[in-house]
């Protein structure tokens, strides 16, 4: 069975204006998110992650722009709405989590009153019945003691335990797409495996589809369906999860891979792929990885023309000249 189909990013382009300038941040950037598929964006630390999020959601910095390309929602072409009937339409279909749930929430008012605040806009409820539903949310997502948390203040709780009243807020709502931006980047190990966990657990419950951004390969390991490898601005690799871990094939993604962690050893031998990642402003002809790739001698194509993304096994696709070579 066809499952729907909750995010559809097609071709999208984006730029930034730098001193009068207009730079490319994303160049033809296409994936899609169905209803209980956690698919994760990944790739090193500039490469255009944040900005594709803030792009669905509709919250391109001043100076950013979507250039062309079609970010549907539920069917709903976002790119074509105004910034208010998109804001109204993310209160609606999409729930948001970040690195640092502080910014989400309101330091001044009590868990319990936010919740409830949430829980009467969202499910339409009356006062008693969304002070009971948040007692019920706060359960869901592991917090003992739920009435006396909701009488606390967020500065009260700990990074772990706020990240987790958020997500308690966002599925309160019960949002079609949750969007969730580096969201246990800032927690402990231990913490950040036991939210992960939590989002595994509740994913079927939510039945929404989940965007996950993350520049660690452990975390997606544990949570994804499908991975999106962007380098640079630009799609390089996508596949299932197990097809981009057991087979990667771009050597930028394959470079990745051994930049994980060696977890069996319980050892953190990081092995960081050599070269310098580009600037938005660096202009580079061919394959943007190009000047880092240790195949690029083998291929006079590399420093000329772009790759096109190829389909290597049903699902798999990638955008590398040797890759497409060696598959004739
Ligand atoms: N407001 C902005 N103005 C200009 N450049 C920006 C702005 N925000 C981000 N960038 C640049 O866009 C690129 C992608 O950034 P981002 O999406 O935040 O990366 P990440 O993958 O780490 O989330 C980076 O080169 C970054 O420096
Ligand atoms: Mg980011």
């Amino acid at each position: 069975m066809e499952r729907e189909k909750v995010l559809d990013v097609k071709n999208l382009y984006a730029v930034f204006k730098i001193q009068k300038k207009e730079y490319e941040v994303l160049h033809d950037i296409s994936f899609d998110v169905h209803r209980n598929e956690t698919v994760c964006i990944v790739g090193e630390s500039g490469c255009g992650k944040s900005v594709t999020t803030l792009c669905v959601m509709g919250l391109l910095p001043k100076n950013g722009r979507v250039i062309s390309g079609s970010i549907e929602v539920d069917g709903t072409d976002l790119t074509k709405l105004s910034a208010n009937e998109v804001r109204k339409f993310r209160g609606k279909k999409m729930g948001m989590i970040f690195q640092e749930p502080m910014t989400a929430l309101n330091p001044l008012l009590t868990i319990g009153y936010q919740l409830r605040e949430n829980l009467m806009l969202h499910r339409l409820v009356d006062k008693k019945t969304a002070d009971k539903m948040a007692v019920e949310y706060l359960t869901k997502v592991g917090i003992a003691n739920p009435e006396s948390r909701l009488k606390q203040y967020p500065f009260q709780l700990s990074g772990g335990l706020r990240q987790r009243v958020l997500i308690a807020m966002v599925l309160s709502a019960q949002p079609d797409l949750l969007i969730a931006d580096e969201p246990t980047t800032a927690l402990d190990v231990t913490i950040q495996k036991q939210v992960l966990s939590l989002l595994n657990g509740l994913k079927k419950d939510m039945n929404a589809g989940i965007m996950f951004i993350t520049h660690d390969l452990g975390v997606v390991a544990e949570i994804a369906d499908k991975v999106v490898v962007l380098y640079a601005g630009r799609k390089v690799e996508e596949g299932s999860a197990q097809q981009v871990f057991n087979d990667p094939r771009h050597p930028y993604t394959v470079g990745l891979m051994k930049a994980v962690p060696n977890v069996d050893k319980d050892e953190f031998v990081i092995e960081p792929i050599p070269g310098m990642f580009p600037n938005i402003t660096e202009e580079i002809p061919g394959c943007r990885f190009n000047p880092r790739c240790a195949y690029t001698k083998q291929c006079p194509l590399c420093t000329k023309e772009a790759p096109e993304m190829l389909e290597v096994e049903p699902g798999h696709f990638v955008a590398c000249h040797l890759v497409k070579e060696n598959a004739q």
